[in-house]
């Protein structure tokens, strides 16, 4: 949710900015700007559209060695250029993440000063506050400001008499910073800054960064100077580019099976069985001893809460069926934006786990922190490292899918799938609900699904084929049992996200209860069955929809015997036990998604009025 990005140093900033927008361009793409330092004055450039347009608008015109830049992702005020950032006030400009809850009121404040804004964002009233404060010492102004301030931010700040410095503060929105030979970068993302460099540092809350181009001085309010913690990221450049393929999209879907690797393999642990007559057997058990998460989490508890958002939840649908089917423990799936509000029954017996990619959504944070404060065990599954989620719970088990830039979830889904079935398995071992062997050959067939992950990706002719026939659709249903039904809410979120066309995840046999009334003549019907306990059942209710006219995608399994007139186009996945089937039926969703998206001429990758990350409430 918007973009953020600062440098000062001895290259040319406006090219810096704009390179770091444009890999920033995914979390808010409706307007941006930036402001740089020329010749003692700040400059600023504004344009509505991607980052190319303000690009062209920017080209040549500048010289400059520190600015600041920012794409946007409207939230107060529509798309326009006036409210796109940065956003100055006296001697203040700035440029703004999050949103300002008390924003009107100290809109009312500031005009009896005489500040009047220009434009309709919450943003331009915190330059007007901290331009107000401003006596000469930044930090004083920030400090106060930040007091008065409700809500969520991320700021870098330029100050007209401060040349060549810029100030950052943040509450609830990200920002990282590194310092290199070339000067020092501050953005809301790493993608941006690894051009530049692969170590940096996570600003903490509530403290203020002041970026020369000699170094970072980080200090608490009070002005107490702290020595910021680093991190280090192990991917580079070539993981968040398109690496000739069209859109990040499909890049990301191809990235799976090595995403799946990256996230499972490390938490098997190899055990050899030695037999009665001296030969050895190996086998493999899921093992979280290098992620510090010891079995008594899992031990000391009685029930389960899982809260997150949009896919990162339907992870969490999938979840809870397993958990309950290995563990017979209660297990609840919130939506994390609902969750306080729900005043939820939370204790020390309760284990919450939060899902996030980014690690930095408001809502699923906000779960995080009250489940914190009522005393719950948290565990988090996240795929950006020293993300907000990732530091304040008390556990965490990365996915490690790598940078993940379309703003459709593909890779960090799966990747959270795999971290849901290496704990529950751990989960059940720890707490005797499964032997060792029957653990060990759970492990085992979650280590050959990736295999089979693998084999999906050359379905794709096929599926690029039947996309053809969903290209002219208005409306369009998914529907399954069980874990098939977990994957149909994941499948329609997908397609609706990318491809503008409505659709709707209905558990199979709940149809006939509403929804039958929906399904006319050549309606598409996506229907799941890859699961033989209810395969019989999912037939008679293709048969319903099929009756009433409906184009049916059959996703099933090559041994499911179904009749061929009750289907358009059948796909078959590749051989995995029924359980392993959502990993692979993943796929084939994100690939008919993507491809339909696609013949319909659409911005794959950036969806209209969406972003990747909504650190926003
Ligand atoms: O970063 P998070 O995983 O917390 O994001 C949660 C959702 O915003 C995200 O999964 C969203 O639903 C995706 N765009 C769906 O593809």
């Amino acid at each position: 949710m918007c973009g953020i990005i600062g440098f000062t140093g001895y290259l040319d900033a406006s090219e810096v900015l704009i390179s770091g927008l444009s890999a920033l361009e995914y979390r808010g793409y409706d307007s941006a700007g930036i402001a740089c330092f020329e010749d003692g004055q700040i400059a600023v450039r504004k344009s509505v559209g991607k980052v190319a347009m303000l690009a062209d608008k920017v080209s040549g015109t500048l010289h400059s060695f520190c600015g600041i830049g920012h794409t946007r992702w409207a939230t107060h005020g529509g798309v326009s250029e006036v409210n796109a950032h940065p956003h100055s006030c006296g001697r203040v400009t700035l440029i703004h993440n999050g949103i300002i809850e008390n924003y009107h009121e100290l809109a009312g404040e500031l005009a009896a000063t005489g500040r009047i804004p220009v434009s309709q964002t919450d943003s331009e009233i915190a330059a007007m506050l901290i331009d107000s404060l401003y006596e000469g010492n930044p930090r004083d102004a920030i400090a106060k400001a930040a007091s008065r301030l409700e809500g969520a931010y991320a700021f870098c700040i330029l100050f007209s008499d401060i040349p060549e410095t810029i100030y950052c503060i943040r509450k609830g929105s990200p920002l990282v910073a590194c310092h290199t030979e070339d000067g020092s970068l501050v953005a809301s993302d790493m993608v941006a800054l690894l051009r530049y460099s692969k170590d940096y540092f996570v600003l903490p809350e509530d403290q203020i960064a002041v970026l020369s181009r000699h170094g970072i001085e980080v200090t608490e309010l009070d002005g107490t100077v702290v020595t910021p913690v680093m991190l280090h990221v192990t991917w580079d450049m070539s993981a968040a580019q398109k690496n000739g393929f069209k859109h990040y999209m499909l890049k990301e879907i191809h990235e799976q099976p090595e995403s799946l690797r990256r996230t499972i393999t490390p938490r098997t642990m190899r055990c050899v069985y030695r037999h009665d007559d001296g030969s050895c057997a190996e086998y493999y058990l899921p093992d979280f001893t290098a992620d510090k998460i010891p079995d008594s989490v899992f031990q000391d508890v009685n029930r389960v809460v899982i809260a997150a958002c949009g896919t990162a939840m339907h992870a969490g649908l999938m979840g809870r069926i397993l958990f309950e089917r290995l563990l017979r423990i209660p297990v609840t799936v919130s939506i994390a934006s609902e969750f306080r509000y729900e005043n939820p029954i939370l204790d020390e017996t309760t284990l919450v786990i939060t899902v996030s990619q980014s690690g930095e959504t408001a809502d699923t944070l906000a779960a995080l922190r009250l489940s914190r404060e009522r005393g719950a065990k948290t565990l988090s599954i996240v795929n950006v490292k020293g993300s907000s989620i990732a530091r304040e719970s008390d556990y965490v088990l990365y996915t490690h899918a790598g940078p993940e830039i379309a703003v459709a979830s593909t890779k960090a889904y799966t990747a959270q799938l795999a971290a849901f079935y290496l704990i529950a398995f751990r989960f059940a071992l720890a707490r005797g609900a499964i032997k060792a062997e029957v653990c060990a050959s759970m492990t085992e067939q979650l280590l050959s699904t990736i295999h089979s992950v693998d084999d999906t990706l050359l379905l794709k002719n096929q599926l690029k084929d039947i996309s053809r026939h969903l290209v002219t659709a208005s409306n369009l249903f998914f529907i399954g049992r069980s874990l098939d039904y977990a994957l149909s809410c994941e499948g329609s979120i997908k397609l609706k996200e990318i491809t503008y066309i409505h659709s709707e995840a209905y558990a199979a046999g709940e149809l006939k209860h509403g929804t039958l009334s929906l399904i006319t003549e050549g309606i598409p019907v996506i229907a799941l069955a890859t699961q033989s306990d209810v395969l019989s059942k999912m037939i008679s209710n293709v048969k319903e929809v099929r009756a009433r006219g409906a184009m049916v995608i059959l996703i099933t399994k090559k041994e499911a015997v179904v009749e061929e007139s009750l289907y358009d186009y059948r796909v078959d996945l590749p051989d995995t036990p029924d359980l392993y089937a959502p990993f692979t039926a993943a796929v084939v969703l994100q690939l008919l998604a993507y491809y339909t998206s696609s013949y319909r001429g659409l911005d794959v990758d950036q969806p209209r009025n969406l972003a990747k990350s909504v650190t926003v409430e």
